[in-house]
């Protein structure tokens, strides 16, 4: 799988065969990626990758119920925010049949499963808290999620690929989509910017017109990219309306920590019956959302010394997806392209897009502000001159993530970076911060 811990030590498991797992060939790569392969040109095409114009990343209709064989899982998943809450989640996991995973059948009856496993494993490991954490997750929930974690090429844990692609159903058949479970608020200001939507018509028109040489037709495209790149910006805005930060900061984004880069599991987890070792996986963030990493290759922006825990974050996404950013990183340089024809309404809308990007970012280091490093300095000081009362409605916000996002990163210096490293890929001197 390529994730940490896990090809270095004994597996008692069998990893599933690659051609049980959704993988896909790799698009053909354009001349200026690989100049060797004078393969003929066919247009980029996305209906390959999982990603539909309709939905982006979205998994389309996800399916809402399991074989009734399953039903000890669904139960107890759709339970978890109650069992955490009376300290019995662990008790009932407990008592879970080992079932078989083999009876799962197509790809959304899998990634169902993957979110019902996963949503057990995270109130599993942190009912208690981050000082009564475990060291062990049960064979019963253990052996099957590997399973279907291997099937479907995703880690074992939770990802944002669970809890916003695969977690949402429509209020009414034209309704506005709903978040479900108990991420249902943050999600859904993560899903809106998360999905990508009609920008996906843009992308392959991009890809295309690079190849093709059509300045005009990319410079269209890219103006379609960097109005979606508003309409991101002005979705993330409903985190405010959305998320109550002290609920976010105190409650909810413990659920959403992993044990790899966190003081709280230093050893990582070990998943009986898998494996003898402990194994380390980040816990669910945003950064394992395709889209900003799809602009990020398609308009040049190289993180360097951020790429490593951006890469990382690449292997939290479902295969098809991690293959399309790999794909739009080998295609011709659009950054090239817009350099060679210097000047112009093409250097216009690529200068367009990256300060929208950069927009984005800057606004999204804001909402880290509201929701991560306020709440955080409330917590420290009501832990230092609280009542009791004040500090018990702490709850069990982590003092281990204070500086550290759920992924693992020390959130500020490394979203500056990131801030920094898009603001140098301008071509036309510096884009505005704002
Ligand atoms: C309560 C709201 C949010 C908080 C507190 C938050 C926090 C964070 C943190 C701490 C990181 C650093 C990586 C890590 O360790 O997890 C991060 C990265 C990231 N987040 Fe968020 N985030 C929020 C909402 C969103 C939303 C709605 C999006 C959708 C656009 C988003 C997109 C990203 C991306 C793409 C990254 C990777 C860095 C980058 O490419 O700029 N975040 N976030």
């Amino acid at each position: 799988m390529g994730v940490d811990g896990v090809t270095s030590v004994k597996i008692l498991r069998r990893p599933v065969p690659p051609s049980h797992r959704l993988e896909r060939a790799p698009q053909q790569q354009g001349p200026c990626a690989a100049p060797s392969m004078a393969l003929p040109w066919r247009p980029f095409s996305l209906s390959a990758y999982h990603v539909s114009e309709e939905c982006g990343f979205i998994l389309p209709a996800p399916q809402t119920e399991l074989p009734t064989y399953y039903r000890p899982w669904m139960d107890i998943a759709r339970s978890v925010p109650q069992l955490v809450q009376s300290h019995t989640l662990r008790s009932h996991v407990h008592q879970m049949p080992l079932l078989e995973s083999h009876f799962l059948e197509g790809h959304r009856e899998l990634r169902l499963a993957h979110l019902a496993l996963s949503t057990m494993t995270m109130g599993y490991v942190w009912q208690a808290g981050e000082h009564g954490t475990v060291k062990v997750l049960p064979r019963n929930l253990a052996v099957p999620f590997w399973d279907v974690s291997q099937r479907l090429g995703l880690p074992p844990i939770l990802t944002h690929a669970d809890g916003v692609l695969a977690n949402w159903r429509k209020k009414n058949p034209e309704g506005e989509i709903l978040w479900k479970a108990e991420l249902r608020d943050a999600a859904r200001g993560y899903g809106v910017t998360s999905s990508g939507g009609h920008v996906f018509q843009a992308i392959p028109k991009v890809i295309d017109g690079v190849w093709a040489g059509d300045s005009v037709g990319v410079s269209q495209a890219l103006e379609e990219i960097a109005e979606a790149l508003h309409s991101m910006t002005e979705a993330l805005k409903l985190m405010h309306e959305y998320v109550n930060p002290d609920v976010f900061y105190g409650i909810m984004r413990i659920y959403l920590s992993g044990w790899k880069d966190n003081p709280s599991m230093r050893e990582g987890l070990v998943y009986e019956g898998v494996q003898e070792e402990p194994m380390e996986f980040s816990g669910g963030s945003a950064a394992q959302s395709s889209l900003l990493h799809c602009f990020d290759e398609l308009l040049g922006v190289q993180h360097e010394e951020q790429s490593a825990f951006l890469s990382r974050m690449r292997e939290y996404m479902p295969p098809a997806h991690r293959q399309l950013i790999r794909d739009i990183a080998a295609s011709p340089s659009l950054r090239h392209f817009v350099q060679d024809r210097a000047g112009g309404p093409l250097l216009d809308s690529y200068h367009r897009c990256v300060s929208r990007l950069l927009v984005l970012r800057n606004y999204h280091i804001k909402i880290v502000g509201r929701f991560i490093t306020v709440p955080a300095a409330q917590a420290r000081q009501l832990r230092s001159q609280g009542t009791p009362g004040e500090v018990e409605a702490l709850g069990k916000a982590p003092t281990s993530l204070e500086e550290r996002g759920t992924g693992g990163s020390g959130i500020m210096s490394f979203l500056k970076t990131v801030r920094n490293r898009t603001q140098e890929t301008c071509l036309t001197g510096p884009a505005p911060f704002q």
